[in-house]
């Protein structure tokens, strides 16, 4: 049912953690099963530094965040704000339909941190204007 990479994300996911002084933190929910993703932010000159994430969800929950954080990792703001549910999905090579609203978390949890950090820095980003 799942890709090999799906459960090489899941038995050994990459990023797990919290970061103090997190310049970005977001925290999700997804209503349909009541799971949480928590995503901690470093930000220096506009590019992802640093990345770790928190999440008391399915198998599919931990892989797509641990996806997406090597996603953003290293990444400027604007690029991090390109990776979707569907690229990350992508990325791990599949996931089953009735799995894809997990990693609507992950690409959440990921827009909320950045407008976490954009609010604390008074920036406005454009394409999360939308988004709360
Ligand atoms: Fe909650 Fe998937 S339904 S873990
Ligand atoms: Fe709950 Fe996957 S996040 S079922």
């Amino acid at each position: 049912m799942y890709s090999e990479k799906v459960m090489d994300h899941f038995t050994n996911p990459r990023n797990v953690g919290e970061i103090k002084n997190a310049d970005g933190i977001g925290e999700v929910g997804n209503p349909k099963c009541g799971d949480i993703m928590k995503m901690y932010l470093k930000i220096e000159d506009g590019v992802i530094t640093d990345v770790k994430f928190k999440t008391f969800g399915c198998g599919a929950a931990i892989a797509t965040s641990s996806m997406a954080t090597e996603l953003v990792k290293g990444k400027t703001i604007e690029e991090a704000l390109k990776v979707t549910n569907k690229r990350v999905a992508e990325e791990l090579g599949g996931l089953p339909s009735a799995k894809l609203h997990c990693s609507l978390l992950a690409e959440q949890a990921i827009k909320a941190a950045l407008l976490d950090y954009a609010k604390k820095n008074n920036i406005e980003i454009e394409e999360l204007k939308d988004f709360d």
